[in-house]
């Protein structure tokens, strides 16, 4: 039987993997979180003192890095070299070395191939940046969830300061603008709104509202 694939692209800070995990958990689908992977390579080149923008050096690296996917109790676990790495590539340095090591041709493709793989074997919501352009074309939802930047930097704001931190929403609001750049300006695959996509944003809509826009398009779709 052919999978469901729904494919939810946008910017950093969007959203996009609170949307897709409670989508994913209301369908009994497997989410995927494809930044993940790109930051388990980043981490790989940090820890490895590669810069993450020299092409040749990234390129050759890659080859020496197994990223694989896995499931503990519903939440998923990004293993790097046998690693679970989950709770060491959510920082922004990271983030940053992830999106530069994503322009790369020898990067894309290893983790592209994961994601197909992943995505025929089981229902899926799969979140990123190219899911609906170059992963999955053929995903029968596709999504483009975003956000202004102020909106994205200031939740983001929110949440570090949750955690106790005195953070300064001018950088994180650069940050987010430079990430955004980077992503939409690559040669491979880059940040784009696949036509067929339904674009949602999300600034003046709760989390609820998002859920429930893309539940009522699965319902008119695939049930
Ligand atoms: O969604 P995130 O912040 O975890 O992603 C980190 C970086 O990885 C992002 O800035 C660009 C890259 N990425 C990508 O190029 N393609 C994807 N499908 C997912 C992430």
């Amino acid at each position: 039987m052919m999978s469901i694939n729904i494919a939810i692209d946008g910017p950093a800070g969007a959203g996009k993997s609170t949307i897709a995990k409670k989508v994913a958990e209301k369908l009994s689908f497997i989410y995927v979180d494809t930044g993940a992977m790109y930051r388990a390579m980043a981490l790989y080149m940090i820890r490895n003192k590669i810069n993450p923008r020299d092409t040749h050096l990234v390129t050759e690296a890659c080859e020496s890095v197994h990223v694989a996917i896995r499931y503990e109790g519903g939440e998923q676990k990004v293993v790097l070299n046998q690693e679970d790495v989950t709770g060491l590539i959510r920082g922004e340095e990271v983030g940053n070395a992830a999106s530069a090591v994503a322009r790369y041709t020898a990067v894309r493709e290893k983790l592209t191939n994961l994601q197909q793989d992943l995505a025929m074997q089981q229902n899926v919501v799969m979140d990123g940046r190219d899911i609906g352009t170059a992963v999955l074309p053929d995903a029968q939802i596709k999504i483009y969830l975003t956000a202004s930047v102020h909106t994205r930097a200031n939740r983001r704001y929110q949440e570090l300061v949750k955690k106790g931190m005195n953070p300064d929403i001018h950088v994180i609001e650069q940050d987010i603008k430079d990430r955004d750049f980077q992503d939409i300006n690559r040669e491979n695959a880059p940040l784009l709104k696949a036509t067929d996509a339904v674009l949602l944003d999300s600034s003046e809509m709760s989390v609820d509202e998002v859920v429930n826009t893309i539940l009522k398009i699965y319902k008119e779709r695939c049930s």
